[in-house]
């Protein structure tokens, strides 16, 4: 049985319900079992409690003030100095080599070749991660991903795996400090592998897993956020220009282009037991059930009767995020929200406290470099979607 939960109370509470266990990864098995989003109950909480050692604020300040503006500057640089680009080549690149740097796999960001590689077998890691939409045949698809797995096991993961050990075995040793560690995923997974009972298997998917997930949402936040801007600059020159100078003005633009467009659009659930919501709504034991977020972001009962227009100067009701539900909530709430969405926007807050988010500094960082549409190219949307995805978009560097 399928039941599509659209508004925002179904889709909070089903979020937040301890009986709902996650659905959508059972026949990605090969790249998510045993992954933080595909664990549940006791194990979950205790990977979970690990990896936000490294999702704190403090780790965020440091990559967001010494690794973004380096990742991004010489990913930008190739496409700045030649003056043109395309939005989604751009976005997929800055976005690769930072959710690299956070995963922790070794990867210089002025070698194009090797990111566009690296980015060929996460984009197969997605397409096994979500096999079970996939119209493909399913076994072909798998053979594919293993080996995309196969030769990023060899190429990527390995030189990465080796140098962190090499650094662990320097720190039992006492000739390193812990403060010398790579700050990522990988380390802390590799530190921790033998209290967690971890095999090398599950640290292995764990890595392929964060990649996909961080790469793919923050390239795909990205586009809709330049692309709603250039739209919305048409009509209101002055913004667009504020977005060139005024990153925090940048972070509520892309906070209000992730509630209309989800990365993630639908989550999965299935109840472990028979489960009613609030309204008295009934979820039986075993349903299939499907929490829309891009409806449950437009649900006019929260975001008013404009819910489904872009307006970077909407206000929203106390308690609300400006992205609604996008990274999700309840305990598979997004460990990377306050990495990409940065910190929810308080005019009160000190300015040397404020965080703006991966995604908002890439997007000023474009701008900034003069990033403006190809009028004389306009952006074609990839035909095989039903979503706004697009299969070219030129942009222009006007200096
Ligand atoms: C705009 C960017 C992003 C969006 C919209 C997004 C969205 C989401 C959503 C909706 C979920 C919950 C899925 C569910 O409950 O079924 C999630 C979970 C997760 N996200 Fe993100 N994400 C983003 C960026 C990132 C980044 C940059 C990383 C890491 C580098 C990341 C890592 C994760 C992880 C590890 C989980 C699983 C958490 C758990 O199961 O406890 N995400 N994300």
């Amino acid at each position: 049985m399928m039941i599509e939960l659209s508004n925002w109370l179904h889709v909070k509470e089903a979020f937040r319900s301890k009986h709902l266990r996650q659905a959508g990864y059972t026949e990605g098995a090969i790249v998510m079992e045993g992954t933080l989003l595909d664990l549940h109950g006791l194990e979950h909480r205790e990977r979970r409690r690990l990896e936000n050692r490294l999702f704190r604020r403090e780790i965020f300040s440091y990559w967001e003030h010494e690794i973004l503006g380096e990742t991004i500057d010489a990913t930008m640089k190739p496409f700045v100095e030649k003056g043109a680009g395309d939005l989604a080549q751009i976005g997929y690149r800055c976005a690769m080599n930072l959710t690299a740097t956070i995963a922790g796999i070794d990867q210089d960001p002025r070698d194009e070749e090797q990111t566009d590689l690296l980015y060929s077998k996460v984009k197969k890691f997605s397409e096994g991660a979500t096999i079970m939409h996939s119209t493909r045949d399913k076994d072909e698809v798998r053979s594919e991903v293993r080996k995309a797995m196969e030769s990023f096991h060899r190429d990527f993961f390995l030189p990465s795996k080796n140098r962190r050990e090499e650094l662990l075995l320097e720190l039992a040793s006492g000739k390193i400090s812990e403060d010398a560690l790579p700050r990522d995923v990988f380390t802390t997974l590799l530190n921790n592998a033998e209290s967690l009972k971890l095999d090398d298997d599950v640290v292995f998917r764990e890595i392929c897993f964060y990649l996909q997930a961080g790469a793919h949402s923050t390239a795909n936040a990205f586009t809709h956020t330049v692309d709603d801007l250039f739209s919305w600059g048409e009509q209101n020159p002055s913004d667009l220009e504020l977005a060139r100078n005024d990153l925090s003005f940048v972070q509520r633009c892309m906070h209000e282009s992730l509630r209309l467009s989800p990365a993630s659009p639908v989550a999965l659930r299935t109840p472990l037991e028979d489960v009613e919501l609030s309204d008295g709504t009934l979820l039986p034991e075993g349903a299939h059930v499907v929490l829309d977020l891009i409806k449950a972001n437009r649900d006019p009962t929260v975001f008013g009767n404009t819910a489904d227009v872009y307006d970077p100067h909407r206000n929203v009701p106390d308690g609300i995020a400006r992205w609604g539900m996008s990274f999700g909530a309840g305990s598979h709430a997004c460990v990377g929200a306050e990495l990409d969405g940065g910190l929810e926007i308080d005019h009160t807050r000190p300015n040397e406290d404020a965080l703006y988010g991966t995604v908002a500094i890439m997007v000023h960082a474009l701008l900034s470099a003069g990033g403006t549409k190809d009028q004389l190219n306009p952006p074609v949307l990839d035909p095989n979607s039903e979503r706004k995805h697009f299969s070219s978009y030129p942009v222009l560097f006007l200096s």
